[in-house]
């Protein structure tokens, strides 16, 4: 199979990672790619958003199917795109992606569709928003609308962060992301990441993790992207998998068909186990950040026959992934200034080295300089990810890695894997 690859970031070389391993594959490209997927894929500069320039790359390598990665690549009908060319995608249309795009749409969507999720206002001015605050107890929960890098959320300890919260974002702080304002209910609880494939019609659990959202150790600091990952996490016990494969995931994938955009690719529920069972954070359309990464690690199934059959049908003839019993871990390195202003261009040494067995170095916003050496070019820079034998294990396999990179412009938590490790 000729396989289409879109997206640049650590999710993406994992996924290239994993499909790179496959008997099924024939010819990999990525687009655009980033220098760690140089190693296992063709790159071809064509951003993931660049929907014609994706479609015809497809059809010009005869591509048997496209994985989309990034939600940004969901949102400008990537998959539209390609389905009216006819060629299999894994990712959904741009109207089944709104469970993503919009947190105002997915709030009123849960609440058609039943599913348990915290109470919440929507507003495009702020003296309503500010009004509405006095309705709970902090810390408040502000988020901007729309697509923003899982830095459009703000939790505030007081009324007065709360408010300022509020004209940041409705004052264009998000761009059009930002031209409403989510308000609401605090949950208690710890939160989770379980995925489910879906091909239109079937569906089938494809692993969990936990994240790590704020920027800095003790869960201090901004919202970020992700910090690190890892997996299997206690909290997703069996019970709760399975309420929240009954409660959350399912009402989803079945309301999106019967509204009319039935769901291709993976959906990535974002859930809070509270004291009242599984709540809705958020939907996702595509993988984890650095989720993903620790899914590949730990899948021990070819990934390539999930992707097809999430794509083109056929998902419930395939049997349960096998994952591996080893756990898994992601340390994310980010560039110092990130999440708010990430700096540039500092040169990395030492992540090409090989890290001996179970460690795996994946390549997020990186670049190669015209000197051959590899730079800081985003916001998060490097994953160092490893699999171990106990949680602990892999924890310390990670880290020591983490100690060979040289790149005093970077930062990590040290603290990734805590909850699970006491
Ligand atoms: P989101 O971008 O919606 O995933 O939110 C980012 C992070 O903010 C989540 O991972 C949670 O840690 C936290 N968060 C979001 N919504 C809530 C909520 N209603 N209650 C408590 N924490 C929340
Ligand atoms: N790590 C959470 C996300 O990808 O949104």
């Amino acid at each position: 199979m000729n396989i289409l690859l879109v997206g640049a970031g650590g999710r993406e070389h994992a996924l290239a990672w994993k499909i790179a391993g496959s008997p099924l594959l024939g010819r990999l490209v990525c687009a655009p790619g980033n220098p760690g997927m140089a190693r296992l894929a063709e790159l071809r500069a064509v951003a993931a958003t660049d929907v014609q320039g994706q479609v015809a790359l497809a059809r010009e390598i005869g591509a048997d199917l496209v994985v989309v990665g990034p939600e940004a690549a969901v949102a400008a009908g990537l998959a539209d795109a390609l389905q009216a060319a006819g060629i299999p995608c894994f990712g959904p249309t741009a109207a089944a992606g709104r469970l993503e795009s919009s947190k105002a749409f997915t709030k009123a969507f849960a609440d058609r569709h039943g599913i348990p999720t915290a109470r919440y206002g929507v507003f495009e001015t702020a003296e309503p928003a500010k009004a509405f605050l006095s309705r709970f107890a902090p810390p408040f929960v502000i988020k901007a609308d729309g697509l923003a890098a899982g830095k459009g959320v703000v939790i505030a300890p007081d009324r007065a962060a709360a408010e300022a919260a509020i004209d940041d974002a409705l004052g264009g702080r998000f761009g059009a992301a930002g031209a409403r304002v989510v308000v609401e209910e605090f949950l208690e609880g710890e939160i989770a990441s379980l995925f489910a494939l879906c091909d239109g019609r079937s569906s089938l659990l494809f692993g969990g993790a936990q994240d790590h959202k704020r920027a800095f150790d003790g869960e201090a600091g901004p919202n970020t992207g992700g910090m690190g990952a890892y997996a299997p996490a206690p909290v997703l016990s069996e019970a709760v998998v399975e309420t929240t494969r009954v409660r959350l995931i399912e009402p989803a994938l079945r309301g999106v068909a019967a509204e009319g955009a039935p769901f291709r690719g993976v959906l990535f529920c974002e859930l809070m186990v509270t004291a009242e069972g599984p709540k809705l954070v958020e939907f996702n359309v595509r993988f984890g950040d650095p989720e993903c990464q620790v899914l590949m690690l730990r899948l021990e199934s070819d990934l390539v026959p999930f992707l097809r059959a999430a794509a083109a049908g056929g998902l419930e003839r395939l049997p349960p992934p096998r994952w591996r019993a080893e756990a898994a871990i992601c340390v994310v390195l980010a560039a110092k200034g990130y999440p708010e202003s990430p700096i540039s261009g500092s040169v990395i040494e030492g992540a090409d080295a090989d890290f001996g067995p179970g460690v795996q170095i994946f390549h997020a916003g990186t670049a190669r300089r015209g000197d051959g050496a590899l730079v800081a070019a985003g916001g998060r820079v490097l994953n160092v990810c490893a699999l171990g034998a106990t949680l602990k294990a892999a924890r310390d396999r990670a880290y020591e890695a983490v100690s060979k990179i040289r790149w005093p412009e970077g930062f990590h938590r040290t603290d990734i894997g805590w909850r699970a490790l006491g």
